[in-house]
């Protein structure tokens, strides 16, 4: 079982797909805390319902990142966590975290990088003009939505679409993409060489196309498992 921290800012749509994946029988995960740098996160209010712990450390607090990110792992080592998903979470983590969970922790970005990272990724492509779009999970290193690729779905985008219209097309596809992700890590089958990132045991080699009954198409690679 993997021994998770999720790290939230804001809705908490992400935490609440692995909540639900969870709940499903889907993923080897056992969720030791919510963590949010904003007390009024929605992110943490969906962990209280579904009997997680969940803790606001305000960040505003602390000197500097490096005393901010030290409470954090405090925190998380503390409720027994040894990987974190970042999942919305809106602060640069120092060196001080990211050596306290080395290869253990993940981030999903709303774009295909390293295409558009920043904050505003979805915006970004819409107002570039791209016709395909998609979203990437990836292992977190020190530099902004930059670590090694775990899993991209690239999908279309609609014509005339605004960057809130290609969000939500997006966040469908983290939703799927994110949980999938984490039960590669929780069996043990992500395998980092260099910069790429291997999944041990994945069936199909091939990218797969994947219909979407509510999200429209996309290519996933590497490819969904069943349930996923
Ligand atoms: C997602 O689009 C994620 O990719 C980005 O922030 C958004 C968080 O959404 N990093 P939510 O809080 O999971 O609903």
């Amino acid at each position: 079982m993997l021994k998770l921290a999720v790290l939230v800012s804001g809705s908490g749509s992400n935490l609440q797909a692995m909540l639900d994946r969870k709940a499903q029988g889907l993923l080897d995960v056992d969720f030791r805390l919510v963590l949010s740098n904003k007390a009024d996160a929605n992110g943490l209010e969906r962990a209280r319902a579904a009997g997680i712990p969940a803790l606001a450390i305000d960040h505003r607090q602390f000197p500097d990142r490096e005393a901010f990110d030290a409470a954090m792992v405090a925190a998380i080592q503390d409720h027994g966590a040894d990987a974190v998903a970042l999942a919305g979470f809106m602060r640069m983590l120092t060196p001080t975290f990211l050596h306290a969970f080395p290869g253990r922790v993940l981030n999903i970005h709303p774009a295909l990088l390293p295409s558009f990272p920043g904050i505003h990724g979805q915006r970004d492509a819409a107002e570039y003009g791209v016709t395909i779009a998609g979203c990437t999970v990836h292992l977190v290193d020190e530099q902004m939505d930059h670590g090694p690729i775990i899993i991209q779905a690239a999908l279309p985008v609609p014509s005339g679409a605004d960057g809130e219209t290609l969000a939500g097309r997006i966040l469908a596809w983290e939703h799927r993409i994110y949980p999938q992700a984490l039960q590669w890590l929780a069996q043990g089958r992500l395998r980092l060489e260099g910069r790429h990132v291997r999944v041990e045991g994945s069936p199909c080699p091939d990218v797969a196309r994947v219909p979407g009954s509510h999200c429209g198409e996309a290519l996933v690679h590497p490819p969904l498992e069943p349930g996923f």
